[in-house]
This record gives structure tokens, C-alpha cells and sequence, in this order.
């Protein structure tokens, strides 16, 4: 019978598309052919790139016949040996398991994307206490560089443990009693899940619709708080990951405040990728994701609420309905004074947010919207280049996040190309979602994904598999708009630098 290996080689053709394909060097693929098995490691990414028709368990028995892992220390009739004759071999998993190592994939999907390696690195330092004084300091600093990112003095400003869907969940348990009327604006998926935050919190919804793909209508918001003079809150999402589109917060939190009503701004998206003036915008409430344009690793959701808030939820009757997300428990923790224990912080995640902002601080805040500005454009002009159209008008666009109309004549093959980019370029790339599924790509440009190589890589990818799909590219186009997007910024910043010197 054909070892892996071989049947790898006859997939792909010849072992040099194999070792394109993982990656490798040539002689590694020889290798498993002479050796006539492949290493258990790779089992994952076999099973992967050969779309199922190697199993990872092949992969796992050959490596396992050829080259049996030897557990020195013990003994096979050991009972705690997985293969010994033990009932607690009934529990072992049915594959041999080996570490996981990820493959390094390009993510230019809506989130997460790449983590920055200063970023790795400091998650990969020793752990310390959640009360340690060391770590104390830290989440200080931690507090001011979120203080700077959000652009706020708001003395509650922290990253919720949990990803944005908890720093949603937290404004909405905190601002929400049940019978609070709360005007939800939807025009995506996320202002979906702010309604269903509304409801499980006993509040009642009242929702301004717009279409998907258009901003937030400042005037709809105008209208519903004309004829709900009772509603408390207003909540709506900044950056709308699902379509691409950039809502105006500043006016949004205008209207609310004219009517008397405190804001939730959803800003897993937009913090660090476009100008979010939490101060200068009187914005309440509001939450981001730390996988974004933080480029930091999922799992953590800075929040930041202004004293009114405070004030607010500390003066509401009875008790929050959750006990991990009351801020008044929380206070004591994240709070100014004394730090007392309120749940094991993610001591690791907060090391790499600490580092994530730091970046962004020594970039400077101005510098990297500008830099997602930058790559924007670039990405445009190639897109643009291949005959592919924004779903977003031009002026509501986010430069981190770019839904594109997939033409309708290949519509069909449309998880096919994805599927592609992601076997053969090691690219990612978003789907639609709700009515836009299959109708939409969504291709992020986030924090540290947002790089030139990047852009050019996915330019190249993307056409060169819709070539290969039979959609008419003219190969080196889109990377020729986008190099001259890239040189006619540079022209324009330098002749800037002349007239300002
Ligand atoms: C706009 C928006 N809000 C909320 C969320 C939820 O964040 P998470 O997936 O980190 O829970 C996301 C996630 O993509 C988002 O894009």
C-alpha cells in the first residue's frame, strides 16, 4: 500500500508542489518518501491540504508503526500508560495526540488577525500572581495606555477578561434594569446581538433599522427618541464588522444626549483602525475587542465608562443580575484603590495587551490610522484593478475592513476561492454573514496584519485564483494600481513635509 507520502505526491502532482504547498524545503518531502513515513506533527496540516483524503490518523498510525514514541519513564504495562490495559485507557482519545502547532497563516479576515511577536513574546514570559505588586503596576499602565488609545480620562477604563461579546454583555448588565427602554440601532450583525443583550436583560428594544452596507441614519435615531421620550439608553455599533461600514458616533451621541439618553458604542473594530475620541464624542459606554486592530491575542475586551456611568449603575435599585459582570464587585479589582481578588485575571493575555498598546503608543495613534489608511488605499486600487466593487460608499468605508461584491457569475464557487487562498497561499480571508453570505468576501486590514506585504500578497492570491476559477484577471494589474496607490501617497506626504518645513 502507497505510504502518506506518496499519495501526497500524486495528489499534488510532484513533491515540489508538496513542499510548496507546506512550505518546506524539497528535501524534507524526499525524505518522507525514503523514510516512507511523515512525521505525527504534521498530521493536521496533512489532512488539511489534501482536503480529507489523507486522514490525520493515517498520518498519526504510520509515523506511530514506523517510529513507535517511547515513553521512557514507563513501562507499557504501567497504568497510567495510554497504551496499557487499564480502564483508564477507556478515557484516552482514540488518536495519539502530539503538541499542536499551528501552521503560519496570513489573516486578512474580519478578525482575529496576526499578533503582533513582541506581542507573543512578552505572552510567553513567566506567570506571576494577579496581586502580585509587579503585576499591580503593570495593569496601571495597562489602564493609561487604554486611557490613551480611547482617548479618554475616564478613570473606569479596563480590559473586561473575556472577548468583545463579553464588554458588550458587561455595558448592557450594568446599564440595563429590567423595563429600561433602550434604543438599539441595527445595521448588521452586531446591533442584532445588542438587541438580544437588551432583551436578556429585561429591557425593552425599540430598533432603528438601516439597510445592511449603510450607515446608522442620525435622523431615524432622531425620529425613535422623538417618540420614545422614555428610552435611557441608546446603543449603537461604531464599526460594522459584518458590511465594512463606519457609523458617525460623534453626531449618533449627540442626538442621545440632546434626548437625555446615556450611549453603548460597540467599537470592537474601529478601536485603533479609525479615530475613536471617546472624550471629545461624550460617549458613555463603550467596548473593544483585543483581536482587532490591537493585534493582540482574542480573549480580552477593554471597556471604558465615564463617571455618569458609574454614578448610575451604583445607584440602581436591587442587585445586577450577574455576579461576574457587576461593575460595583468588579470596582474592587480594576478600581483606583486596594486590589482585592474578584476573579483569576488572565494574567498572560493582560502581559501581551500591555505590550499591544504600547505599540500603538510608541507608533503613535494618529500614525497607525493613518498606516490602515495607507493600506487602504493600496488594496482598493488592486481590487479595483481586478473589477471587483466596495459594498460601502467610498466616504463610510473602514480601511480595516472590506466587504467586496462578489460578481455573480462566479458566486457559486465562492467558498471554493476561499478555500484556495487558504490551502494554497495560506491566506485568509472573511465570508459574508446573514443575507450577504455568499455574496460578499470580507478582507481585513488589521492592526498588524495591516502591512504592505500583505495587501500584495493578497492581491497576487486572490488573482491568481480567480484566474484559475475562470474569472477574468489580468494578471499583475491589481498589484501594478496598488503600487502606484502606495507611490502616490508617498508623493503626496512628502510634498506635504515641503510645504510644512
Ligand atoms: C462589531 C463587533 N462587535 C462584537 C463582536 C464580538 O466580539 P468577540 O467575537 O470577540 O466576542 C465582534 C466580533 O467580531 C464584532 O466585530
Amino acid at each position: 500500500m502507497a505510504s502518506c507520502a506518496e499519495r501526497l505526491v500524486e495528489i499534488f502532482g510532484s513533491q515540489a508542489e508538496v513542499a510548496r504547498a507546506l512550505r518546506l524545503d524539497r528535501a524534507v518531502v524526499n525524505n518522507w518518501m525514503k523514510a516512507g513515513y511523515i512525521p505525527a506533527r504534521w498530521a493536521m496540516q496533512i489532512e488539511t491540504l489534501s482536503e480529507g483524503r489523507i486522514q490525520s490518523q493515517e498520518v498519526l498510525h504510520e509515523a506511530q508503526r514506523a517510529k513507535p514514541v517511547r515513553v521512557k519513564s514507563r513501562p507499557d504495562d504501567d497504568p497510567l500508560s495510554l497504551t496499557g490495559d487499564s480502564s483508564m485507557t477507556d478515557f484516552a482519545p482514540a488518536k495519539r495526540i502530539s503538541s499542536f502547532h499551528p501552521p503560519q497563516r496570513t489573516l486578512m479576515g474580519p478578525g482575529p488577525t496576526e499578533i503582533h511577536p513582541r506581542v507573543l513574546t512578552t505572552m510567553s514570559q513567566p506567570a506571576i500572581g494577579y496581586l502580585d505588586p509587579v503585576f499591580v503596576d503593570m495593569m496601571e499602565e495597562l489602564k493609561s495606555l487604554l486611557r490613551y488609545t480611547y482617548q479618554t480620562k475616564n478613570a473606569l477604563t479596563f480590559p473586561a477578561s473575556g472577548p468583545g461579546s463579553v464588554g458588550m454583555e458587561y455595558c448592557f448588565v450594568n446599564m440595563v434594569a429590567p423595563g429600561d427602554k433602550v434604543i438599539v440601532c441595527r445595521n448588521g450583525v452586531f446591533g442584532g446581538r445588542m438587541i438580544e443583550n437588551v432583551e436578556r436583560a429585561r429591557g425593552v428594544p425599540v430598533v432603528v433599522e438601516d439597510a445592511w452596507g449603510e450607515q446608522v441614519d442620525p435622523q431615524k435615531l432622531e425620529d425613535a427618541l422623538k417618540k420614545n421620550p422614555d428610552a435611557r439608553v441608546v446603543a449603537f455599533v461604531h464599526a460594522e464588522t459584518s458590511t465594512g461600514v463606519q457609523s458617525d458616533a460623534k453626531t449618533l451621541v449627540e442626538i442621545a444626549h440632546k434626548h437625555d439618553a446615556l450611549t453603548i458604542v460597540d467599537a470592537v473594530t474601529s478601536l485603533g483602525g479609525v479615530p475613536v475620541r471617546v472624550d471629545e464624542w461624550g460617549i458613555d459606554a463603550i467596548y473593544s475587542g483585543s483581536q482587532k486592530c490591537l493585534s493582540c491575542t482574542p480573549g480580552l475586551s477593554p471597556v471604558s465608562f465615564s463617571d455618569r456611568v458609574v454614578d448610575y449603575v451604583k445607584a440602581r435599585d436591587g442587585k445586577i443580575q450577574s455576579w461576574f459582570m457587576d461593575m460595583n464587585l468588579l470596582l474592587g479589582y480594576w478600581g483606583a484603590s486596594t486590589r482585592t481578588y474578584h476573579h483569576t485575571a488572565p494574567t498572560n493575555s493582560l502581559f501581551g495587551l500591555h505590550e499591544a498598546l504600547l505599540l500603538i503608543r510608541e507608533e503613535g495613534l494618529e500614525n497607525c490610522w493613518a498606516r490602515h489608511h495607507r493600506h487602504y488605499l493600496a488594496l482598493k486600487a488592486g481590487l479595483e484593478a481586478m473589477g471587483l466593487q466596495y459594498l460601502v460608499r467610498e466616504d463610510a468605508r473602514l480601511p480595516q475592513m472590506n466587504a467586496i461584491h462578489i460578481p455573480e457569475s462566479i458566486q457559486a464557487k465562492e467558498a471554493d476561492v476561499r478555500k484556495r487562498l487558504l490551502a494554497d497561499f495560506n491566506l485568509e480571508i472573511g465570508a459574508g454573514l446573514g443575507p450577504l453570505a455568499g455574496k460578499i468576501w470580507r478582507i481585513g486590514l488589521m492592526g498588524y496584519s495591516c502591512r504592505p506585504e500583505n495587501v500584495m500578497l493578497c492581491l497576487s492570491a486572490l488573482g491568481s485564483v480567480l484566474d484559475d476559477i475562470g474569472y477574468p484577471v489580468h494578471v499583475g494589474d491589481a498589484e501594478s494600481a496598488a503600487h502606484q496607490a502606495y507611490a502616490q501617497v508617498h508623493s503626496r506626504a512628502a510634498q506635504q513635509k515641503l510645504r510644512t518645513a
